[in-house]
């Protein structure tokens, strides 16, 4: 659907006239571009706590991003630390010295946190973001990393909490379409930083902001990783796929190298089998509730030797206060948004028709994590998704499958064009971007979680939102 406000206030004469009247501008948002050389282009200003892990493998990734050029703070506490990290990594960093009238820009701000043992530390956050938040340029990125809290002892784990606050109030400040995003990482898995990096840093996060990933150890390495084509010899299937969200999930999994079944009900079977054919991927006809899709879901997918990644993105709404809804209306939400997928998940992992190795992506909704008038029956099924992320993350390990959700905001499809006009306009414009989603920005964060490169994230919940005030 069309955001018109955003263009008129994009053209020459809305812009001034909305700017006036002191009125969101929802600017343009750079999205990815399969002919992009580099997956950050620009300036890109690096910085790290003393003591701090990270900074050689995030080093080490923006080296692979070819049209970046790499500087650090002078005068930060750990600058000779960034230096050595840079000659370990093989990239040259130029030292850059904060100057309020220099016209200098920056695309990116990367500060490798995972030192700061106290809260007295933090305040090396405050001298590398203070003299360069001004700095940052338009769809600009802002990445901290840090350690996992929970995993730390109380003083670390009380300062690295913190982190949470800072990037999200961050993400708020920044404006000009720009993006922060936390990294939490464990002591000894800083080499799985990389594919959270990069998702961060490229146009792919464009909509993503105030979020924050959990990683863990895996082996993954990043070393001769085809960043291009991360799924490059992989089966996904994803249901809900003959138009919006889903129709984007299918296209971008193609394009990163997938082969894709794509799955819908079969009053959709038109637009299915045009979706199937742009992406040279298989249509399976089906209603994921019905008693025997599980069997044929995970048949269909030995037919093409199994899957490595199973995208549950079916959703239905069927809004009414908890007072005034007919049981059938909650029968329907909670089968299709969670019943069906638990019992999808219980075959294939049964089976093995879901490898090992495997990726399992959710998409939940922000409902599910605020709550919202009227879905009483979608919120429940949307935060059971959560639950159900949560609670099968462990167990999957031993597997090496990861289970992940993304929990997109106000997204323009066909679900968000039936919302009452003045409701649409509210949740349209809530956010830090000011404007709705594209089903692509949804698409690609699945894209990132599917990725091998991924293999130290599970029990995940990124929120793809541009930063909804709803339930921030
Ligand atoms: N659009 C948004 O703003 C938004 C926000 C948060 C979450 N979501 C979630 O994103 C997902 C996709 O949403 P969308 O906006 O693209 O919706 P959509 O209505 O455009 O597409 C949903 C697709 O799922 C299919 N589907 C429904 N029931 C099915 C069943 N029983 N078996 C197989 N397929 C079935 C539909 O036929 C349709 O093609 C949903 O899970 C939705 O809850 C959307």
């Amino acid at each position: 659907m069309s955001d018109v406000y955003q263009a008129i206030a994009n053209s020459s004469v809305g812009n001034k006239i909305l700017s006036s009247l002191n009125l969101p501008i929802p600017a343009i948002l750079d999205r990815y571009a399969p002919d992009q050389t580099s997956f950050i282009k620009g300036d890109v200003i690096v910085g790290a706590a003393p003591g701090s892990k990270a900074i050689t493998t995030v080093l080490a990734t923006l080296k692979g991003a070819t049209e970046a050029n790499l500087h650090t703070l002078a005068g930060l506490a750990a600058e000779a630390d960034v230096q050595k990290a840079a000659g370990t990594a093989g990239v040259s960093v130029s030292n850059y010295t904060a100057n309020k009238e220099d016209s200098q820009r920056f695309k990116g701000l990367v500060f490798d946190a995972t030192g700061v043992s106290n809260t007295a530390e933090l305040r090396a956050l405050y001298d590398f973001f203070h003299p360069l938040t001004r700095k940052l340029g338009s769809c600009g990125r802002v990445v901290i990393i840090g350690r996992i809290p929970e995993n730390c002892s109380l003083e670390q784990r009380i300062a690295q909490r913190g982190l949470e606050g800072l990037i999200k109030s961050l993400g708020k400040e920044i404006k000009k379409a720009s993006i922060a995003n936390l990294i939490y990482v464990d002591d000894g898995a800083e080499a799985q930083v990389a594919s959270p990096l990069h998702f961060f840093l490229s146009p792919k996060s464009a909509y993503v902001s105030g979020q924050a990933v959990r990683v863990g150890a895996a082996d993954f390495a990043a070393d001769g990783f085809n960043w291009k084509k991360p799924l490059t010899g992989k089966t996904a299937l994803v249901t809900g796929a003959a138009r919006g969200i889903g129709a984007a999930i299918a296209e971008v999994l193609a394009r990163d190298g997938a082969k894709v079944i794509v799955l819908d009900i079969p009053p959709m079977a038109e637009d299915l089998k045009k979706v199937a054919s742009q992406i040279g991927g298989i249509a399976l006809e089906g209603d994921i509730t019905a008693a025997d899709a599980p069997t044929k879901i995970s048949a269909a997918a030995m037919e093409h030797g199994g899957l490595d990644i199973i995208v549950h993105n079916a959703g239905v709404t069927r809004d009414k206060t908890m007072a005034g809804m007919p049981d059938k209306f909650w029968d329907m939400v909670i089968d299709i948004n969670i019943g069906s997928e638990e019992r999808i998940n219980a075959q294939l992992l049964k089976d093995g028709s879901l490898k090992d190795g495997g990726r399992i992506v959710c998409v939940s909704s922000i409902s599910g994590i605020a709550g919202n008038m009227g879905q009483t029956n979608y919120a429940t099924s949307k935060a059971a998704v959560i639950g159900m992320v949560q609670g099968m993350a462990a167990d999957l390990l031993g597997r090496n499958i990861t289970i992940n959700a993304v929990a997109p905001g106000f997204i323009e499809t066909q679900m968000t064009a039936a919302i009452p006009f003045t409701i649409r306009e509210a949740g349209r414009r809530m956010n830090s971007m000011s404007q709705g989603g594209q089903p692509v920005d949804v698409a690609e964060t699945i894209s990132f979680f599917s990725s091998p490169a991924s293999q130290g994230m599970t029990g995940n919940i990124v929120r793809v939102c541009g930063q909804s005030l709803i339930g921030a």
